[in-house]
């Protein structure tokens, strides 16, 4: 898991402001795979859907999260988010935005 966010913070070369980019964020992705699922459909009860969810919600979360303005319980989404950029964030909200639920 750690190893897989540092993986993912290395893969962010993007500019700040672009918009997400939908086949990045499905390869970032893989260092959430193990809690919200293969595709953002979660086996585990504990651990949200997130498949279909609105693009700027997910952008709002995971800002959040980062920022530590929501805090999870479990303090695994505040740990995951730190180490994201925006342009992290934007393509991997793209890409749980364009799954179906
Ligand atoms: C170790 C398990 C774990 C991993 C890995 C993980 N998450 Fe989460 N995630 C959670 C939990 C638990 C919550 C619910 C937190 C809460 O109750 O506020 C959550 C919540 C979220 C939410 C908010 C959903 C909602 O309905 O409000 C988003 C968005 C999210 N995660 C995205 C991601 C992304 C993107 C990644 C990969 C970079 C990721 N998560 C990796 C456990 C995880």
């Amino acid at each position: 898991m750690t190893m897989a966010v540092a993986m993912l913070a290395a893969g962010a070369g993007a500019p700040v402001l672009a918009a997400g980019n939908v086949q990045a964020g499905k390869t970032k992705s893989a260092a959430c795979i193990a809690c919200h699922g293969k595709r953002g459909i979660s086996s585990n009860p504990d651990f949200p859907n997130i498949a279909g969810q609105s693009e700027h919600y997910l952008i709002k979360s995971l800002r959040e999260f980062r920022s530590g303005e929501r805090k999870d319980p479990s303090t695994s989404m505040n740990r995951i988010a730190a180490a994201l950029s925006d342009a992290d964030i934007a393509d991997l909200s793209a890409y749980y935005a364009s799954l179906r639920r």
